[in-house]
């Protein structure tokens, strides 16, 4: 069963676009040569990001760059590879089990730096960790002073190591503000060079509001590149990394198709969208999908009783030793489960807004996250004034999350922008009916149930009492047990696993490549 929109892919193509990009480059037929007789040779993409999952995670980044390649792979022809940077927070198992393939120079400005390039399979996905003390041996991944200069250095560091992987890739798919140099290098400083000819860059936004804003005075001191190029980087008198790969990249990607149309709007596009809109292809939409298998309710080891959309009793279960590890105390109203970070664009204030409203229908609340002191402060009031109905956890408790999405009945999820979400499909995996703002991926992936093939509630306006309508009608179908129950094994029938937008990307892929 699958609740996709396929038309985000195909839509935004244009028709006999990829043969020609803005740069006047003619994109050869690369990926499929033919070798012998029925024998191809396999397309090859290299995924540039600052995080992958089993490797670094600080978000739903990580999440997809730890799935999508190794989705890609099942597929036939496609070898995919990972580059990331070697953090401190990479375990000394995993460190053990790398293998040293060697060490270059790579120039950051008028600098040298050290770049040490090791590498790991994980399953069928080989992934290049990079390595260089000064940089990556931090206590955090970012937030700090000179990250610019270090994704800059990034950046460089994975065209620079291309020679010597003995692997050349047809496409670089890189991702976000902290990869976004590197078509900016490549078109200025690589694409005439024989051993880098003719790959194609691929620039996917997961999220628009972090665009990578710095001083011009990186353009001469970090970068290196020729002073008439600056107007690549330039917006609103500033260097914005983000919008030097809007320019140079050879098709621009986001992460749903409502996103892709929402980010041309000034209300969405944190500015975005005077580059965007002369992007004369188009922005593409993909919907992420997750981990299906490492999500999987049948199997999780952090949940305390196992179930499926047949089995639905291990899911009770979940719900009482989610109340009982709380100290909440049970009754028939449903219980909300929050897994989000604290910041305003996640909707927070909408629950807020209507949280006395909500409690007085006797909903309990798990709710887990960090972020702004605002949000903190008012979860943990709540909780004191009480007790017997809310609780939180602060901080980023992957095994507690796990609990909430099997112990949960409703997942509440009311952004203000978000462009895909993974947590409502998580949510939904787990049978817990997910109550969302109509917006980027929570639109694409989640349909209200009083339509046709609903999975969830949805809400239109950022507007706390259309939220609140959007719960008060989920508690309502909640006391009608047959219905909730047939709701909640449609929810976890839906496909939320990447391979329909596997799919999409490999078309996209191709279309690129000409
Ligand atoms: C960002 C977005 C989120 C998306 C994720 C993966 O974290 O905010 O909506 O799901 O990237 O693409």
């Amino acid at each position: 069963m699958s609740f996709r929109n396929t038309i985000g892919i195909t839509d935004a193509l244009p028709q006999g676009t990829g043969s020609q990009n803005d740069w006047g480059v003619s994109c050869g037929s690369l990926h499929l040569c033919r070798l012998e007789k029925g024998q191809v040779s396999p397309m090859k993409i290299l995924f540039a990001s600052s995080e992958a999952l089993p490797f670094a995670a600080s978000g739903g980044l990580a999440d997809v760059v730890g799935s999508l390649p190794a989705a890609l792979s099942q597929k036939k022809d496609m070898d995919c590879r990972v580059v990331l940077p070697l953090y401190r927070s990479i375990t000394p198992e995993v460190r053990n089990r790398m293998t040293f393939l060697k060490d270059i120079n790579v120039e950051v400005g008028w600098r040298k730096q050290y770049c040490g390039i090791y590498t790991i399979a994980v399953g069928s996905v080989t992934y290049y960790l990079l390595d260089n003390p000064y940089y990556f041996m931090r206590d955090g991944m970012y937030g700090f002073y000179d990250d610019c200069e270090r994704f800059i250095f990034f950046s460089r560091a994975v065209l620079e190591i291309l020679p010597e992987l003995g692997w050349k890739p047809n496409i670089i798919h890189c991702n976000d503000w902290q990869t976004a140099m590197i078509p900016v290098f490549y078109r200025v400083l690589y694409q005439y060079h024989q051993e880098y000819e003719n790959i194609r860059i691929l620039y996917t936004i997961h999220n628009i509001q972090y665009q990578g804003v710095y001083g011009k005075e990186v353009i001469t001191e970090l970068m290196g590149i020729p002073t008439y190029h600056t107007n690549l980087l330039e917006f609103d008198g500033m260097v914005n990394l983000m919008k030097g790969a809007i320019e140079t990249a050879d098709r621009i990607t986001t992460v749903s198709p409502t996103y892709a149309k929402e980010i041309l709007d000034p209300w969405y596009s944190y500015g975005m969208d005077r580059a965007l809109v002369r992007r004369q292809d188009g922005i593409v939409g993909i919907l992420n999908g997750i981990d299906v298998v490492g999500y999987n309710p049948e199997t999780d080891p952090n949940i305390p009783k196992h179930y499926s959309a047949t089995k639905i009793q291990g899911k009770k279960d979940c719900r009482k030793a989610l109340l009982e590890e709380c100290h909440l105390t049970d009754t028939n109203a449903p219980v909300i489960g929050i897994v989000t970070r604290f910041v305003a664009h996640k909707g927070i204030q909408l629950v807020q807004q209507t949280f006395h409203e909500m409690l007085q229908m006797g909903c309990r609340f798990v709710i887990l996250g960090s972020g702004e002191r605002l949000y903190e402060d008012f979860f943990r009031e709540m909780q004191a004034e009480y007790p017997e109905q809310v609780h939180v956890t602060v901080g980023f408790v992957p095994a507690m999350a796990r609990r909430i999405y099997a112990g949960a009945d409703i997942f509440l999820m009311p952004s203000q922008n978000e462009p895909c979400g993974l947590a409502q499909m998580v949510a939904m995996r787990y049978g817990t009916i997910p109550v969302v703002r109509e917006t980027g991926g929570l639109k694409d992936s989640v349909f209200d149930a009083g339509g046709e093939n609903g999975n969830g509630f949805t809400f239109k306006t950022y507007d706390a009492y259309d939220m609140l309508d959007a719960v008060k009608r989920a508690c309502a179908l909640f006391g009608d047990k047959r219905k909730w129950n047939a709701l909640v094994r449609h929810a976890m029938k839906c496909d939320y696993s990447w391979n329909t937008s596997a799919e999409q990307y490999m078309e996209l892929y191709r279309s690129v490549l000409g």
